[in-house]
């Protein structure tokens, strides 16, 4: 994994970040969008904001592996990033004269979920949640009649696209070690997550997507589209790292990533 480039991509994104002003212009939305909107944003706010210290153990692990070499710095930054999205998302909150949340039950089943297994079954929900992010942060960008919405959601969509490239990156060096059998079973397990998560969402944030003209069955459509995306991505990859670090599938190998 070619950590140095992602950590030069980080690094240079923190400064953008830092850069980015919000309109100062008051939120003149229509009630009917406007409180659905608050409510859905300060969800994925909560959502965004975790301190990284799962991951982090985890990363310490894979830390001595040659191909992995600077990962752990890479993913520091990764986290960093992420906690720069909750904060700009909460002063989004603020400016819909809403309320950021301390607990939310859709963020707590998300968060029991992700430690039901292990901590790579966690990244695995947490990489979903990228996906979904992806659409979600996207349909805002499109669909909502506000600029400092808007601002917020173009920033984040760029980021959340080089995240999934990052996620990518690391799980095609991870899967290039399975036999077929277990990248299928894994495929199969990764597509469960991501149906459960997409139905969790679509669900919660009903009202938010009527409100800004989304049908939640139209929503559920883009996210299979995108999971689809990633997964063909994805693959190509792997392919790519089986030829050119000649990893052989090995039959019986077992996974950490497949839940027992
Ligand atoms: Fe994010
Ligand atoms: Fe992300």
């Amino acid at each position: 994994m070619n950590t140095t480039t992602w950590i030069q991509h980080f690094s240079e994104n923190a400064h953008r970040s830092d850069a980015l002003q919000l309109p100062d212009t008051p939120c003149t939305l229509p009630e009917h969008i406007r409180h659905p909107l608050a409510r859905s944003i300060a969800i994925f706010q909560l959502g965004e904001s975790g301190g990284g210290t799962r991951i982090r153990r985890y990363v310490q692990g894979m830390a001595p592996a040659q191909h992995f070499r600077g990962y752990q710095r890479a993913v520091d930054l990764f986290i960093a990033e992420e906690q720069g999205h909750a904060a700009l998302l909460a002063k989004v909150v603020t400016h819909l004269r809403g309320t950021v949340l301390k607990k939310q039950w859709s963020n707590s089943i998300f968060r029991w979920m992700r430690n039901l297994v292990n901590v790579e079954f966690n990244i695995q929900v947490l990489l979903t949640a990228e996906l979904i992010a992806e659409v979600y942060y996207g349909t805002l960008l499109l669909r909502t009649p506000d600029e400092t919405v808007r601002t917020m959601a173009r920033k984040i969509v760029r980021d959340e696209v080089k995240h999934l490239s990052f996620q990518r990156a690391f799980l095609s060096e991870r899967l290039a070690e399975f036999s077929p059998r277990m990248q299928q079973a894994w495929s199969w397990q990764f597509r469960i997550i991501h149906w459960l998560t997409t139905q969790v969402v679509a669900w919660d944030h009903a009202d938010c997507l009527r409100a800004i003209g989304v049908a939640p069955g139209q929503w559920r459509q883009r996210c299979k589209a995108a999971l689809a995306d990633f997964e063909r991505r994805l693959w190509r990859q792997t392919a790519r790292v089986q030829a050119e670090g000649f990893l052989m599938p090995q039959e019986e190998k077992s996974s950490p990533l497949i839940p027992a």
